[in-house]
Order: C-alpha cells, then structure tokens, then sequence
C-alpha cells in the first residue's frame, strides 16, 4: 500500500513537473482528454455516474488532484481482450470499463486517446517522449515502464466510488493488476 501511495504521490509531482516544462503536448492532451461524466467530489473520493458512458469515448475525471481516464468498451473492444488483460477491466452488469488514474508511468504526461485505436496496442498516446498503452492502460512501448495505476474504487449502485477500495478493487490487487508491476498487453 504504501509502495503504491509513493508511487502515486511521485507520479502526481512528475506531472506537475512535465506540466510545467513540457507544455504545449501535455496541456493539449489534458484539454481534449478532459470531457467528464456527472459526478460528485467529497472526503477525498469523487462518485462518477457511469451510467451517461458512450462507448469508447474517453472521460477524464478529476481525484485528489489527478485525472482519472474512464472508458466504456464496446463488445469488440472486450473481445479484442485477453483473458488477463479483461482482469483490469471493471465489470459492472454486462458491461466492461477500463478505469486508471490518467498519468503516464514514465514522467508523468496525460496520454491522450484515439478510439481508431481502441483495438490494437496505440490506443493511448503520450506525445511528451511516445509512450504507448492498449485500451486496459497497459504500457506497449517505451519509455512507459508500467501499465497506468488503477486507483482504489468501489462499485455501488452502479456508481464508482473513486478513493474507496471495493471487493472489485481488492481481487484486482490480489491478481496483481492494478500496474504496480509489469504487465503482458
Ligand atoms: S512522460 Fe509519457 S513518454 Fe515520457
């Protein structure tokens, strides 16, 4: 836990960091990243009413100071999955959702989204050095060293509780795919 909090905090300073020095790419990523879905911010949690998602649409909502990128997968884009890459996908009813806090692993840049590429390996792009991920978060191609952090969440009335741990969010640690470690694409 703490491991993951230092990991956190010195992703949230890198950010800050390539905000200020690398600019332009970050901050035009950040903007057409940054289309919310309803939600509600309180004692540190913020609740994000999926039920507005569009598939394969970016939303970016903010918590404790970061971006936190939701996508709602079509049946193509689940299908596209391995069976280990669907273990970061939150489930809820039928429907399968890629939820990560927003900031590449190498220093910190927003990645930006490109639903063409939902499906292959490009699907997010983080103009600040190149750095890949697939449509689960997880990094495909250098500098990016780990997938993008899945933040604690909870699943409650078909809401997400972004800052509280969930059973959902504890299987996921307990499989090891929340990105602290390395992960196959
Ligand atoms: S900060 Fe994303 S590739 Fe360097």
């Amino acid at each position: 836990m703490s491991e993951s909090m230092n990991r956190r905090d010195a992703m949230g300073i890198a950010f800050g960091a390539c905000a200020a020095v690398g600019g332009v790419f970050a901050l035009a990523g950040m903007k057409k990243a940054w289309d919310p879905l309803p939600s509600v911010k309180a004692a540190g949690t913020t609740v994000v009413d999926i039920s507005k998602a569009e598939p394969n649409v970016l939303y970016t909502e903010k918590w404790r100071g970061k971006p936190i990128f939701i996508v709602k997968k079509t049946a193509e884009m689940v299908a596209a999955s391995s069976e280990d890459v669907k273990k970061r996908d939150v489930i809820i009813g039928s429907d399968h959702y890629m939820i990560c806090i927003g900031l590449c692993t190498h220093l910190g840049c927003i990645p930006s989204y490109d639903p063409k590429n939902a499906t292959n390996n490009e699907a997010f792009l983080c103009a600040c050095h190149g750095a890949t991920y697939n449509q689960s978060g997880i990094n495909t191609k250098a500098p990016a060293p780990l997938p993008m952090l899945i933040p604690e969440f909870k699943i409650a009335d078909g809401q997400i509780i972004i800052g509280e741990a969930g059973p959902e969010y504890e299987k996921m640690k307990a499989a090891g795919v929340l990105g602290a470690t390395p992960l196959k694409a």
